[in-house]
Formats: structure tokens, C-alpha cells, sequence
């Protein structure tokens, strides 16, 4: 079954404060996908192309093969490799089967430069993880 992908994106933090006409918008660029329990979603030190948004399910980080928390539903994950354009920087792995909305590469970035809460919050979590990394 198709999900309501406006309501869903209405309930992500990071899209907190967008407009419903800004929902419907981004809901028409978001493509569902589904993931099965075990699927590796991005692979540290290799390419990608997709930022997700967890709409059910959860996904195990990893880094080195160290853990380094798991992400669930109204997380997102796959936007550092697409910001500087190099490898991922860690393992996603669905904990349990996943549905996620996803985006492009170049949906990414004018999403992104569009709306600068969305840059905001990207960057307090890129500082955050910067200074979890040199601790
Ligand atoms: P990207 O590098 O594109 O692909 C792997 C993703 O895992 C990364 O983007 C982030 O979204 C996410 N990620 C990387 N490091 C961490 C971390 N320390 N904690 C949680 N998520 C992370």
C-alpha cells in the first residue's frame, strides 16, 4: 500500500516548520522504497546516490565495523556523501525491513538550498558528529 507521503513528511523533525504547500511539493519529488531486514542501504567507502528519510523500520550505523547508534523512523541519513560528492562515510544496515522516501542527488541539493532550516540542522549534526569523532 502506498503511504501518505505528505502526512509522513509532516511528522520528520528536520521538516519542521515547512508549509503544507512545501509538504506537497517535496512529497511528489520522494520516491517510496522498501528495504528488507539485512539489506545494506549504503556501504562505507563506497558511492551512492540516495538520501532516505525512515518512514517504519530502523537501520544500524556503523563506522570501521565500530557501531555508532541506530537511526529509526523520521531519521535521515545518505546526505554527507552527497554534499561533498565523495564515498559514504559509514555502513547502513536495516535492522528490520525499512520503508524510507528517498531523494536524488540533484533533488538533494536544491531541496537543500531552498530551505536553509534544512541546511541548518545538516550542519549542527555534520559539527556534532565532527566533535563525537575527535573525541
Ligand atoms: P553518507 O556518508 O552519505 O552515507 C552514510 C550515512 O550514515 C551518512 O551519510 C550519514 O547520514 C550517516 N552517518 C554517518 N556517520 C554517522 C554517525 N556517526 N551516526 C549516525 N549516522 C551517521
Amino acid at each position: 500500500m502506498s503511504i501518505d507521503t505528505v502526512a509522513v513528511l509532516a511528522r520528520v523533525p528536520l521538516l519542521a516548520g515547512f508549509e503544507r504547500r512545501d509538504l506537497e511539493r517535496l512529497s511528489r519529488q520522494f520516491r517510496e522504497r522498501s528495504l528488507r531486514e539485512g539489506a545494506v542501504v549504503t556501504s562505507e567507502g563506497e558511492s551512492g546516490v540516495g538520501f532516505f528519510v525512515i518512514v517504519e523500520g530502523s537501520a544500524n550505523v556503523t563506522v570501521g565495523g565500530q557501531p555508532r547508534g541506530t537511526l529509526g523512523p523520521g531519521d535521515y541519513f545518505g546526505e554527507m556523501a552527497l554534499i561533498d560528492e565523495g564515498p559514504r562515510s559509514a555502513t547502513v544496515v536495516a535492522a528490520a525491513d525499512m520503508r524510507c522516501l528517498a531523494l536524488t542527488p540533484w533533488e538533494f541539493r536544491p531541496f537543500v538550498e531552498e530551505h536553509p532550516t534544512v541546511a541548518w540542522a545538516m550542519l549542527q549534526t555534520l559539527a556534532r558528529r565532527l566533535r563525537e569523532a575527535q573525541a
